[in-house]
């Protein structure tokens, strides 16, 4: 493997909080050295002028759809439209077909993601056998296979006293219980947002309380067993609140937050627009407005795409059989970085989002330019703009309300363990 050699590029590395022009040289796929006028023999140089350098994004939470619903994604195009995005690692989400409960089930995506993944796929076990919610999932098993949190993702855990021993459970396996955070009653037949618009629509609405209410209720449950809880895809302004004043408590608890639901109003479904339903809802600018706030003091420690690819007929029919999701990894950074051109974000804030924090939660030594971690590394210019089409996008999915808009910053090199994985040649 040649060593590659980035010269002059603007260099992030917000877990030492480096913001410096310089080079970085990766040899044998790990970082070799960080400084001024490196130079070195026998490499290939990447002229960084003008572009910034940082470790490539860590996605806690996407799906991948394989095993049972490759027509939508396959690990294979999933991680090619993740290196798209700048991403070096994703955690796959067990809503598949079977869903991921059991060991074979993870050892089957780890051999798959092994022989066709060109990035690091880590999967994330169901929380209960096939997502039912009546009783625990295999979960020392899976932990033993390498899954890297327990998660019913796409429903909730109905019963808390189901909730309450995973918890117990995962704890001497040290691994983080992630909830999709919307009570099932509350949500019911919910369509969109409960609010002006679900009215103007005559859509069912799911109000704010479904997620507030689950929010609050897995904090107790967090608190009562010392288990670590993630809370996936947070969307409203309750919810940041319940979880700042649970982490001023102690509990051990983090969160994440989509770029869709950081850049997209329920307006967006205006019309019955189907690329704009999504679980947990879009929801309304004050929330926007206190997802941010969450993200400057800390209270939401990453932004996970929740990349969601469907089917064009998934999308295509009458709003209420309509799939939920966005397909997100090939425009969440250029999404992201309208926070950033509209001054509401720094940038070292941001990429501190996609790289070392969500790394620091599976408590990896990922998501950092130190000497000697893996050479993953996102190199993008922050100023180019580009329109989103959806008939060059790598991912099977189609399906992003971003369809056709122009955004702002562009991914243009994704280095894996000291390759390149992804090249922006326009
Ligand atoms: O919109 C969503 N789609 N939210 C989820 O939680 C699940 C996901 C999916 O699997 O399609």
């Amino acid at each position: 493997m040649k060593d590659i050699l980035i010269k002059n590029g603007r260099i992030i590395n917000p877990a030492t909080g480096t913001d410096e022009i310089g080079d970085l040289l990766l040899s044998n796929g790990r970082i070799k050295q960080l400084g001024q006028n490196i130079s070195c023999q026998n490499n290939e140089t990447i002229d960084a002028t003008s572009l910034v350098v940082c470790p490539g994004f860590v996605d806690l939470h996407c799906h991948l759809r394989q095993p049972g619903f490759e027509a939508k994604e396959t690990i294979s195009s999933g991680s090619k439209a993740a290196a798209k995005g700048g991403f070096t690692t994703v955690c796959c989400m067990p809503n598949t077909n079977p869903p991921l409960d059991n060991l074979p089930l993870i050892t089957y995506v780890n051999t798959i993601a092994e022989k066709e993944a060109s990035i690091r796929i880590l999967p994330i076990g169901c929380i209960t056998r096939a997502r039912k919610g009546d009783e625990l999932a295999d979960m020392a098993a899976m932990a033993q296979a390498g899954v890297v949190g327990f998660s019913d993702d796409g429903s909730y855990v109905k019963n808390p006293q189901i909730m309450r021993r995973a918890m117990e459970y995962s704890l001497p396996l040290g691994l983080p219980v992630i909830e999709h955070c919307e009570d099932t009653a509350l949500a019911a037949d919910g369509q969109m947002n409960e609010g002006i618009v679900a009215t103007a629509l005559g859509l069912c609405g799911i109000p704010a309380a479904a997620e507030d209410v689950a929010v609050a209720r897995d904090i107790i449950l967090a608190e009562l067993t010392g288990a670590r809880l993630h809370i996936a895809h947070v969307s409203t302004k309750g919810a940041v609140e319940l979880i700042r004043q649970g982490k001023k408590r102690g509990v051990r608890l983090t969160a994440e937050v989509t770029p869709h639901h950081l850049a997209l109003t329920e307006e967006r479904v205006l019309g019955f627009n189907t690329q704009a339903k999504v679980a947990p809802p879009l929801r309304t600018q004050s929330d926007i407005d206190a997802l941010i706030e969450g993200l400057i003091d800390g209270t939401i420690d990453a932004i996970a795409t929740d990349h969601a690819p469907h089917t064009i007929n998934d999308k295509l029919c009458e709003f209420g059989s309509a799939a939920c999701g966005i397909s997100g990894l090939e425009t969440a950074f250029a999404v992201l970085m309208k926070l950033v051109h509209s001054g509401k974000l720094p940038l070292p804030m941001l990429i501190a989002k996609l790289t070392n924090e969500p790394a620091s939660i599976l408590r990896m030594r990922l998501g950092s330019l130190e000497v000697g971690a893996p050479a993953d590394i996102a190199i993008f210019a922050p100023d180019i703009e580009w329109t989103v089409d959806t008939a060059n996008f790598a991912s099977k999915g189609h399906n992003t309300p971003f369809a056709g808009e122009t955004l702002k910053g562009k991914v243009r090199t994704t280095i894996y363990s000291g390759q390149i994985v992804y090249q922006d040649n326009e």
